[in-house]
């Protein structure tokens, strides 16, 4: 088993629990127009929130991510919704910094070790997190958190799984938060409630700042 961890997913793992660790919430981002994610990514990171998901559900998803990664200072920049090898590819070549998955297919894994970039993949299943752990992986995203059995799941995967850290994702908001966070296991949460659709629409930059420094402030 341990001859599949190789040394290259070890440095790719330290750059996710780092990233992981650098604010208590990655916003996870669905952008419609391009010309509002500079604006709202130095929102985030005025709030005290840095790390950002932007998801690649949108057309406008990895122009956003081109841009943010060269006009915003202090952000670190990553794809969302990563399914496939062209996915990584695609979002490397626009200067992201990590990549998230909903889950974790044996094609995506297989492209996200020929991938420079960090893959921080889905899982809702302890089997799932165990093939992860088989492949090197010990920074894990819970997809769909809630829906699958939230924080309650996670306390009662800490004593047989210790290696595994998480972020928790999907259903998830400023209130529940710290239900997860108080979780040994648990580094970050994910969520969208930081850059709601009608927010980004109005452009209202102040809120999603207010947002950002509620979330910021979980820790
Ligand atoms: C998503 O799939 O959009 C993310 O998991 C965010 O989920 P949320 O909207 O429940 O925070």
């Amino acid at each position: 088993m341990e001859s599949h961890v190789t040394h290259a997913i070890e440095a790719k793992q330290q750059q996710v629990e780092a990233l992981m660790r650098l604010a208590p919430v990655i916003p996870v981002v669905i952008i419609d127009d391009v010309k509002a994610a500079v604006t709202m990514a130095r929102a985030l990171v005025a709030g005290g929130i840095p790390t950002i998901e932007v998801t690649l559900r949108t057309t406008a998803a990895l122009d956003a991510i081109r841009a943010i990664a060269a006009e915003v200072e202090g952000a670190v920049v990553g794809c969302g919704t990563a399914l496939t090898a062209r996915d990584l590819a695609a979002a490397t070549q626009a200067g992201a910094r990590f990549a998230v998955s909903p889950g974790s297919s044996p094609h995506l894994l297989d492209a996200a070790d020929d991938s420079e970039l960090p893959l921080l993949p889905g899982v809702a299943t302890a089997s799932e997190a165990m093939a992860l752990l088989e492949r090197g992986y010990r920074h894990l995203k819970l997809f769909p958190a809630v829906p699958v059995g939230g924080a309650k799941l996670l306390a009662a995967w800490a004593s047989p799984l210790p290696q595994l850290r998480f972020c928790p994702t999907g259903g998830i908001a400023l209130a529940s938060a710290p239900e997860f966070l108080a979780l040994p296991n648990v580094l970050c949460v994910g969520g969208s409630w930081l850059t709601p659709a009608d927010r980004l629409a109005a452009g209202d930059w102040a809120g999603i700042e207010r947002l950002a420094r509620e979330a910021a402030a979980l820790r």
